[in-house]
């Protein structure tokens, strides 16, 4: 339909940017996807299940965690709602090592920022990846010494100036895409259409962190 292929690009493109180019995503590694129900969250899910990933999705309520459960995660966190205390950052860190097991994680996918981001660079394993890829509840500051001490790296995502500069490597990621849909592994989640008219409560739902997978405005006819 218009609205799934609408809805695909943006987040599915980002993501396998992300998790493949960035990332280098391999079977059996250990993925934590913060705002797992958001847009580019669930499409983060779906690839990371794809690639043959164990997923833990982070969200802020149980009707998120639902839909994240839905889409293939292996494990589930509800986190509280920034800002968080010295104390509550350390519990929600304490909540993310958990989850990552002994070796922690291979990969952290980060679509949220803000007070969520140190504690779950907290929870990265060794030679780690921490993949940056937007900001909604804020631009957070990391300290460095956690990148010593777990050896990892932080990676910057910027698919749009990723698919400008190199267009045949974007090609080819896109390509994967519509093999991966078609196979079914992969299926944006559209859970409202909005008519133009009504556009803004569109992007007001996504502000205050309502919106669960994709809102698609509905241009024409
Ligand atoms: N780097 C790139 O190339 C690239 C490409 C596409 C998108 N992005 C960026 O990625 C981010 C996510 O995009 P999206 O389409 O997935 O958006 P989205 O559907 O709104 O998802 C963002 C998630 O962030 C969480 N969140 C935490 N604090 C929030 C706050 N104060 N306000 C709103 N949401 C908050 C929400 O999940 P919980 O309530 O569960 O925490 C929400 O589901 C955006 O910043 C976007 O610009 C970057």
């Amino acid at each position: 339909s218009f609205e799934e292929g609408a809805s695909m690009l943006l987040t599915y493109g980002t993501t396998i940017h992300a998790l493949v180019d960035r990332g280098h995503i391999k079977a059996g590694d250990n993925l934590l996807v913060l705002g797992a129900a958001g847009g580019v969250g669930l499409a983060a899910v779906e690839l990371g299940k794809a690639f043959g990933a164990r997923v833990v999705g982070a969200v802020s309520s149980e009707e998120k965690a639902q839909a994240v459960r839905d889409a293939g995660a292996d494990d589930v966190i509800i986190y509280g709602r920034a800002p968080f205390s010295k104390d509550e950052s350390k519990a929600l860190a304490e909540q993310f090592k958990e989850k990552g097991g002994r070796e922690g994680f291979q990969l952290v996918y980060d679509a949220v920022g803000g007070d969520y981001a140190e504690p779950a660079l907290r929870s990265i394993g060794w030679e780690g990846r921490y993949l940056v890829i937007g900001f909604p509840a804020g631009i957070p500051k990391l300290p460095l010494n956690l990148t010593l001490l777990k050896s990892c790296d932080v990676c910057g995502v910027f698919w749009g100036a990723f698919a400008a500069r190199e267009p045949e490597r974007n090609r080819g990621n896109i390509r994967q895409l519509f093999d991966l849909w078609q196979q079914g592994k992969i299926a944006p989640r559209v859970t409202e259409v909005f008519p133009f008219e009504r556009g803004g409560d569109a992007i007001a739902k996504m502000a205050a962190r309502g919106a669960i997978g994709k809102l698609v405005v509905r241009v024409a006819d």
